[in-house]
C-alpha cells in the first residue's frame, strides 16, 4: 500500500515538474524575441535589419536586396564601386592642367588628382560611401571626422567611366558638404549632429543603409514580435497598411523624394514618416503646374500629376505601375500592360489613335512613344574636357508627343 503511493506521489511530481518547466519553456520562448536594434532615430523610433523579415517574408526581402532603392547607399568596397581601378580605365582628364587617378590600396579606394609637372597628386581624398546605385551613375562620399563630404570624381554608367560630379565646374574644388536632405532621399536614416540642417555633421554608426523596408513601412518591430509569438496569426498587426491610406498618403510616400528638392521646408528631414501630409512638411520653389519648371529627374510625381491619365482617374498612382519591392528597370512589356488594363477597363474604353502601322512597328509599346526618355535640365554631365550630355530620364508626363509619326 505505501509503496502504491509512495509511487503515485513521485509519478504527480514528476508531472507537475514536467508541466511546470514545459509552460516555462513555452512562456520564455513567446516573451523572448532575439531583435536587436541597429540604429535609433531622434524621435526613438528603433530600426532592425532587413534580413529579419526573411523569416516570414522571404520573396519580398530577396527581391528589395536587387533594387535600386536598396543599394543607393552603401559603404564603399570592391563590389559597391561601379568605376575601375584597372590601369588605363582609373583616371579622367578633368582640364588640361588636371587629371584625377583613382587608386585602391589595403587601406581603400582614393581619388588623386594630379597637377601638370607635379609628381605627387595635390591630394588623397578616401571614398568612404557610395550613393546611387549605378543605374545611371554614382558619387563618393567621405568622412573627414564626423563630416560628410562629395568627392569631386563620380562614375557614369551609360559611359562606363570617371567624370566630373555632374554640377562641379572642370577646375578643382573643395569637396562639397553633404546635408540631411541628401541624405533623406538615399537612405533609411542618417542622424545629422550639427544642430542645424545645412550642417554636414552625422552620427557615423547610427545609420541605416539604403532605402529599406522601415523607410516605407515605419516601425516595425512590434510587429515582427507580434507575429514571432503568433505564428499562427494571417492577419497584419502592429504595422501600418497601405490600403487604409488616402490616394495622397500613399503618393506622398513616394513624392518625398520623387517631387524635386522642396527647398521650402517647414520640418527637418527625416521626420515626415509614412501617413504623413507631405505638404505639411515642404514645399517646392518652382510652380507645381508650369510643365517647363518640371524636371524628369527627381519629379515623377509632378510630371504625372499634370497628365490626364491622373486627372481623368480616380485611383492612379505609383504603385498602379511600379512594384515597390521590384527591381522592373527594362520589363517595358510589363508597364505596357498596366496601361491596356486601365485603358480598356473603362466605361468608354481609351484607344489609341495614333497610326496603326507605327504603333504595329513598335511592338504596341506605349511607353516609347507616351512616356519618351527626356533629356534632363538639371542633371548635366561633362564627358570630356569639351562635351558635357544630358542625363535621360523618362518622363511621366504621359502624353501625346510624336503627332507628326505618321
Ligand atoms: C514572424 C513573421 C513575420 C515577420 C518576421 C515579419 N512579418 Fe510582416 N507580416 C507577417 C504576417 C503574418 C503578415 C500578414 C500576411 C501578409 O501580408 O503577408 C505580415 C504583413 C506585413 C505587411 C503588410 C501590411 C498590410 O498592408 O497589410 C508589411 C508591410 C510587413 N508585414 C512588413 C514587415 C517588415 C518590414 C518586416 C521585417 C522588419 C516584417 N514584416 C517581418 C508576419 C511577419
Ligand atoms: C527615401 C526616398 C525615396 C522614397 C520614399 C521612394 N523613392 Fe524611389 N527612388 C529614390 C532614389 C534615391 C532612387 C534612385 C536610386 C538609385 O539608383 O540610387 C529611386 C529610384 C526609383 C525608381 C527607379 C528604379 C530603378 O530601377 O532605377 C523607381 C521606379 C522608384 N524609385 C519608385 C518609387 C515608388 C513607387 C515609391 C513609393 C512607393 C518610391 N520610389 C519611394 C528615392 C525614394
Ligand atoms: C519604396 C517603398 C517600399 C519599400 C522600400 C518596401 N515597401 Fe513594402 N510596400 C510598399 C507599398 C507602397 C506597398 C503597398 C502596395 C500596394 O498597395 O499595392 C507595400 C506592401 C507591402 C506588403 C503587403 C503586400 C505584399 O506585397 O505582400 C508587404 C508584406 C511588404 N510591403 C513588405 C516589405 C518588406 C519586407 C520590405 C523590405 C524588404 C518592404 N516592404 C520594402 C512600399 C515599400
Ligand atoms: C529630393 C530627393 C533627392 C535628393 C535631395 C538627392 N537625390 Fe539623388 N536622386 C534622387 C532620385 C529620385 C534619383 C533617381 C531617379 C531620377 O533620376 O529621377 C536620384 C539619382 C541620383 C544618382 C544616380 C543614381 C543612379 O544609379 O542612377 C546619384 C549619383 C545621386 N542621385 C546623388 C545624389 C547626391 C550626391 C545628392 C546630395 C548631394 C542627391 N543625390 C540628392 C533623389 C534625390
Ligand atoms: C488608372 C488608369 C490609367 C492608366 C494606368 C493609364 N491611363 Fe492613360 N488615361 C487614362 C484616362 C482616364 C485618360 C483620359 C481619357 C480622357 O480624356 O477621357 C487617359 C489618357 C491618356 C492619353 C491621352 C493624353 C492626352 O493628353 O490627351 C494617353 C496618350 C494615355 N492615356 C496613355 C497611357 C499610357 C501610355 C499608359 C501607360 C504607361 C497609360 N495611359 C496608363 C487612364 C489611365
Ligand atoms: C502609368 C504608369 C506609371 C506610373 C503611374 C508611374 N510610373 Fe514610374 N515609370 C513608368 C515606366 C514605364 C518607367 C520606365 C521603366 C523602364 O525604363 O524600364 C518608369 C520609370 C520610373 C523611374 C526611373 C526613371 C528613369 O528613367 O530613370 C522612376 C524614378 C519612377 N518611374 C518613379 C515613379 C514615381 C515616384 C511614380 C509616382 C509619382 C511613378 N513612377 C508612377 C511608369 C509609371
Ligand atoms: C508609334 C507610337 C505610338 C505607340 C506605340 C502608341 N501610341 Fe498612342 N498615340 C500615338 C499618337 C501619335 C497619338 C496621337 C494621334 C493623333 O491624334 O494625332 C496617340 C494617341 C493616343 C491616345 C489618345 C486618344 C484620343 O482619342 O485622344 C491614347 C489614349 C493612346 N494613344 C494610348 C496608347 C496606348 C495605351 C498604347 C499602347 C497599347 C499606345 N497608345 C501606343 C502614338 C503611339
Amino acid at each position: 500500500m505505501q509503496k502504491k503511493i509512495f509511487i503515485i506521489t513521485t509519478l504527480a511530481i514528476i508531472i507537475c515538474c514536467l508541466i511546470f518547466f514545459l509552460t516555462l519553456y513555452k512562456h520564455t520562448k513567446n516573451v523572448y524575441v532575439d531583435i536587436t536594434p541597429i540604429a535609433t532615430h531622434d524621435n526613438g523610433m528603433e530600426f532592425i535589419d532587413s534580413s529579419t523579415c526573411i523569416e516570414c517574408h522571404q520573396q519580398i526581402v530577396e527581391d528589395h536586396y536587387k533594387t535600386a532603392h536598396y543599394n543607393s547607399l552603401k559603404v564603399a568596397n570592391d563590389e559597391t564601386i561601379k568605376g575601375s581601378f584597372k590601369k588605363e580605365h582609373n583616371s579622367f582628364r578633368l582640364n588640361e592642367n588636371v587629371i584625377f587617378n583613382m587608386i585602391k590600396r589595403s587601406s581603400g579606394f582614393y581619388q588623386e588628382p594630379i597637377i601638370k609637372k607635379q609628381s605627387t597628386p595635390f591630394y588623397a581624398a578616401k571614398m568612404d560611401l557610395v550613393i546611387g546605385s549605378g543605374t545611371k551613375g554614382q558619387s563618393y562620399l567621405m568622412w573627414n571626422k564626423n563630416n560628410l563630404f562629395q568627392l569631386q570624381a563620380s562614375y557614369f554608367t551609360p559611359t562606363n567611366s570617371w567624370i566630373n560630379s555632374p554640377g562641379a565646374p572642370d577646375k578643382l574644388t573643395p569637396a562639397r558638404p553633404v546635408i540631411e536632405r541628401c541624405l533623406e532621399c538615399h537612405t533609411t536614416y542618417a542622424q545629422n549632429t550639427s544642430g542645424n540642417k545645412n550642417g554636414n555633421q552625422f552620427h557615423k554608426t547610427n545609420i541605416v543603409y539604403g532605402i529599406d523596408c522601415q523607410r516605407c513601412h515605419g516601425s516595425v518591430i512590434k510587429h515582427v514580435k507580434f507575429h514571432k509569438q503568433h505564428p499562427k496569426e494571417k492577419t497584419a498587426k502592429h504595422i501600418l497598411k497601405y490600403s487604409s491610406l488616402t490616394r495622397q498618403q500613399r503618393l506622398d510616400a513616394c513624392a518625398l523624394c520623387h517631387s524635386g528638392l522642396r527647398t521650402k521646408a517647414t520640418e527637418r528631414a527625416f521626420t515626415f514618416m509614412i501617413g504623413d501630409t507631405l505638404a505639411n512638411f515642404s514645399s517646392s520653389d518652382y510652380n507645381e503646374t508650369n510643365l517647363e519648371d518640371l524636371d524628369v529627374h527627381g519629379n515623377q510625381y509632378d510630371l504625372l500629376k499634370a497628365s490626364q491619365c491622373f486627372k481623368k482617374s480616380a485611383t492612379l498612382d505609383c504603385t498602379t505601375c511600379h512594384n515597390p519591392h521590384k527591381k522592373e528597370r527594362g520589363n517595358i512589356a510589363v508597364f505596357n500592360q498596366k496601361c491596356i488594363d486601365c485603358h480598356t477597363t473603362q466605361k468608354k474604353p481609351i484607344n489609341c489613335s495614333g497610326n496603326k502601322n507605327e504603333i504595329k512597328k513598335m511592338g504596341n509599346n506605349c511607353v516609347q512613344c507616351h512616356m519618351p526618355l527626356v533629356n534632363s535640365k538639371i542633371m548635366k554631365i561633362q564627358v570630356s574636357e569639351k562635351d558635357e550630355v544630358s542625363v535621360q530620364v523618362r518622363t511621366h508626363f504621359i502624353g501625346i508627343y510624336n503627332k507628326t509619326s505618321d
